[in-house]
């Protein structure tokens, strides 16, 4: 027999993924990958450093390692490149916030078998409730996670060249895509379209930013308020189609078409999947997550997302990898 057995052990990995998600959650908690950043090495070191137990740290310490998110050389632990890279507090691309929040989202998960049974939310439509103070948690905590997809889109589209832009970003959140592309244009301007509090949040984190100057909000939804007619060359939609439906998404996208000057580019980014749903990984698994938060979201197809341009009127669409997103770019 040379045909190997299935072992177990894969499985029993998935089973127990939330002591993952709940190792890396309480470390980012604890700021435990900030504290190693800083040579604090061993448990007793980290303990006091974060006012923890001893043996919690060292239980922390334990699974980090286990999860790859630690090394141990020689007695003393250390943050691995990508930890060191994405959960250090106050780095730019640091999702330690993001990971203190899914701890808490977790338990959100025990409604999925029903969810699945009856094709939906079985509490509020998290994304559908207008002003829900959810955005206010989430939205400073994903604003890391969109700072690639920011420069691969700034390249494509040369926004630096660009001069004096004007950008109209639609539930733009922390302002993150303005951040990073007024940085990169001195000439750019952006507007903000989101509930109020969240504007407020956008306005504090593009002030951090060095370039509030040029960055202003419009309150409001974006189903109902005007987009304006030929007054933007950038338009963005990022993170917004998978909570949305598909005739939803048609008429958003058609009213940017006329938001947009002659020529001008709309920029979509989302998890987008294959057309025969085999992939990637990571767009597969977040429609569960649609699933238990939205009445009609989903992780949209390319095709979906070419049709609905195309039925837009939008012209030249191309699709762009920023892992895990893929933004898609489309012409007036
Ligand atoms: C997943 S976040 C994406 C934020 C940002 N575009 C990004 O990529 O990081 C969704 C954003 O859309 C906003 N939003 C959702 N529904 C909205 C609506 N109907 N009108 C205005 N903003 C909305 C939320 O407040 C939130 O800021």
């Amino acid at each position: 027999m040379t045909d190997k057995q299935p072992a177990p052990d894969g499985i029993l990995r998935l089973i127990n993924g939330y002591w993952a998600t709940g190792v890396l959650g309480a470390a980012a908690g604890h700021s435990l990958f900030t504290h190693l950043e800083d040579g604090a090495d061993t448990a007793a070191r980290l303990a006091g450093r974060a006012g923890i137990s001893e043996r919690g740290a060292q239980t922390l310490l334990d699974g980090l390692v286990s999860i790859g998110l630690a090394e141990l050389r020689d007695g003393a632990y250390r943050n691995t490149a990508e930890a060191s890279a994405f959960l250090v507090e106050g780095r730019p691309a640091d999702l330690s916030g993001l990971a203190r929040l899914k701890l808490k989202h977790m338990g959100n998960l025990v409604s999925l078998p029903e969810v699945v049974r009856v094709g939906g939310p079985v509490a509020d439509a998290a994304v559908e409730v207008a002003d829900n103070p959810h955005w206010g948690e989430v939205v400073p905590a994903i604003a890391a996670q969109s700072v690639p997809a920011a420069e691969v889109a700034a390249d494509v589209l040369r926004l630096a060249d660009a001069g004096e832009i004007s950008i109209l970003d639609v539930g733009g959140g922390s302002g993150i895509y303005s951040a990073v592309w007024l940085r990169r244009n001195p000439a750019a301007r952006s507007t903000q379209l989101d509930w109020a509090p969240i504007n407020a949040i956008a306005r504090r984190l593009v002030a951090e930013r060095g370039v509030a100057d040029r960055f202003s909000c419009v309150d409001g939804d974006f189903h109902t308020t005007d987009f304006g007619t030929a007054a933007h060359d950038v338009a963005l939609y990022s993170h917004i189609a998978h909570q949305e439906g598909p005739r939803e998404n048609v008429a958003v996208f058609t009213r940017l078409r006329k938001a947009l000057k002659p020529g001008g580019a709309l920029v979509v980014c989302d998890y987008v999947v294959e057309d025969d749903r085999s992939g990637p990984a990571f767009p597969l698994l977040f429609a569960s997550e649609m699933l238990l938060k939205s009445k009609q979201g989903g992780t949209w197809r390319r095709s979906d997302y070419h049709a609905w341009l195309t039925e837009a009127g939008f012209e030249d669409i191309s699709f762009h990898s920023a892992p895990p997103a893929t933004l898609v770019i489309a012409r007036q």
